[in-house]
């Protein structure tokens, strides 16, 4: 079968696999799921196409998958986000360079939006599929849903025979999924409609995926089973929190080596992801102000001891602005416009539009200039008295990956951990008889009971000594001995 795949350059596979060896160290979430299941094997079978940012963390899950008996192919979810040396290590596997035996990879740092939806198609179009589709992905791991999107969109415009025309409102990527689907309308009318039927369900990582898979569900559009990986509380406890407290100054840093302590920073969002952003920023000494929208989140908050207000207040005392609402025009031009010299604006969200870049490029006499790649100082009335500038970073998308590497091994050992368990849950559950199915085309967590597992996996690691209930405390307590410990209802 053809081996193919696109890296930026596949000499990088040594750095990548020396940074993959001691990732694995600090994994060992996934490492034991593979002494666990390795010889087992159950994802023998299982054709995955994953789209999550190809890092090194990530080159740990699709070894893992493919440890698991997985066929696996993969693109980044990020134009920014791909280590090219982990995605070249991948791609080479236990081959070399010029013999490379890995699994096909379609990511490369810095893709053009034209090329991140080639990507997209890439991961689900497996050679010899076209002729016999039994060779075609059977499971998609998606974060952020686009892998899933563009297969519910290819199968919506195959149903109707036609492609929309996009509009003047349409966004450049919309635009660009509709001439994609276009061509592949025309070539072949069915092939999204095919491949649909083949899939066994998806494993969606983030929240703004998770949001749209919900969408879908009850709009009874959903064509597959979907595990919402992000809600275990393994995942979005941690990863969002814990990996942001990590991962935000890290970009910062690397994007701009400003130092943090004595300025303020806005922090727009304090759900889970704004939480650890928040604690990030105020650990390196920043005076933190958070805006919200959500009642509950503004009190927690101002609870936590941060300064609750609109952006619209604080425009003119910010040095940095982070925006973590997974949702759209968060920080728009004319706030930009009011904000102080040097201002830093970055985007820890998924999607980017929760920042108006295409407002700020509007503005008459704004001039962009590149710093360092994914570091853009915008000025405003360049060459006049009045002349002042903002620094963008990751140009409005997610910083942690376009600016520094994203997450900790640590911590995405949680969520992939998480992912793992997902994908052998709907792929060994699949030929259930129809009666008994567990998962139908619906959106379901993991139960508590695999949630504590993942974080068990975790707790040798860091020397963590836990208290075993005696079956006693555990009668009174109305709970078994081996878990799971809390009630569904239960928020951590
Ligand atoms: P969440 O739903 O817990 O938090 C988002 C918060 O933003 C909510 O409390 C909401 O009330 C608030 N919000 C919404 N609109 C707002 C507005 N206009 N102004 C101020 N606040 C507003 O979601 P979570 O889990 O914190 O995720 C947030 C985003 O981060 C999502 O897009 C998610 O996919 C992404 N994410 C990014 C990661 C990364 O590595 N960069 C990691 C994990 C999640």
């Amino acid at each position: 079968m053809t081996f193919d795949f696109k890296v930026a350059d596949i000499t990088l596979a040594e750095a990548g696999r020396h940074q993959i060896r001691l990732a694995e160290h600090e994994m060992p979430g996934l490492m034991s799921l593979r002494a666990e299941f390795g010889a087992e094997q159950p994802l023998k079978g299982a054709r995955i196409a994953g789209s999550l940012h190809m890092t090194v963390q990530t080159a740990v899950l699709i070894e893992t998958l493919t440890a698991l008996g997985a066929e696996v192919r993969w693109a980044s979810c990020n134009i920014f986000s791909t280590q090219d040396e982990a995605a070249a290590a991948v791609v080479v596997g236990k081959g070399t360079p010029e013999n490379p035996q890995g699994v096909p990879v379609f990511a490369w740092k810095g893709e053009t939006l034209e090329e991140y939806w080639w990507t997209a198609e890439q991961i689900l179009t497996w050679p010899g599929a076209d002729t016999n589709p039994e060779l075609g992905p059977n499971m998609i791991l998606d974060d952020g849903g686009d892998a899933t999107l563009l297969l519910h969109k290819g199968v919506e415009f195959e149903a109707a025979g036609a492609v929309p025309t996009a509009t003047e409102d349409d966004p450049e990527e919309y635009v660009l999924i509709l001439d994609l689907l276009r061509r592949t309308l025309a070539a072949d009318p069915q092939k999204w409609t095919r491949l649909a039927a083949r899939i066994e369900g998806v494993t969606e990582e983030t929240t703004t995926g998770v949001h749209r898979l919900y969408q879908l569900a009850e709009q009874g559009k959903l064509l597959f089973p979907a595990i919402n990986v992000n809600d275990s509380v393994t995942k979005s406890k941690f990863d969002n929190k814990y990996g942001i407290r990590h991962s935000l100054p890290d970009g910062i840093n690397r994007a701009t080596d400003v130092l943090m302590g004595g300025k303020v920073a806005v922090v727009c969002g304090y759900g889970d992801v704004g939480k650890g952003a928040a604690e990030a920023l105020r650990g390196q000494g920043s005076r933190v102000i958070v805006t919200e929208i959500d009642p509950i989140c503004a009190l927690q908050a101002a609870m936590d001891g941060y300064q609750v207000a609109r952006l619209e207040t604080v425009l003119a005392q910010g040095d940095i602005f982070i925006t973590t609402t997974g949702n759209k025009d968060v920080i728009m031009a004319e706030h930009m416009l009011g904000m102080k010299n040097k201002a830093i604006v970055g985007n820890i969200g998924h999607f980017d539009n929760e920042i108006d870049i295409a407002g700020l490029a509007r503005i008459p006499g704004v001039k962009k200039v590149e710093i360092k790649p994914q570091v853009h100082e915008w000025v405003f009335e360049s060459g006049t008295d009045s002349e002042r500038s903002i620094i963008v970073l990751s140009e409005g998308r997610l910083l942690n990956l376009g600016n520094a590497t994203g997450h900790p091994s640590f911590v995405m050992s949680n969520s992939f951990a998480n992912q793992t368990i997902a994908q052998i849950e709907l792929w060994t559950k699949k030929d259930q008889p129809a009666g008994e199915r567990e998962y139908r085309n619906q959106v379901y967590v993991l139960p508590k009971i695999l949630d504590e597992k993942v974080a068990r996996l975790h707790l040798d690691a860091l020397g963590v000594e836990l208290t075993e209930l005696s079956k006693d405390q555990a009668d009174y307590l109305d709970l078994d001995v081996a878990g799971p410990y809390k009630p569904e209802h239960y928020r951590y």
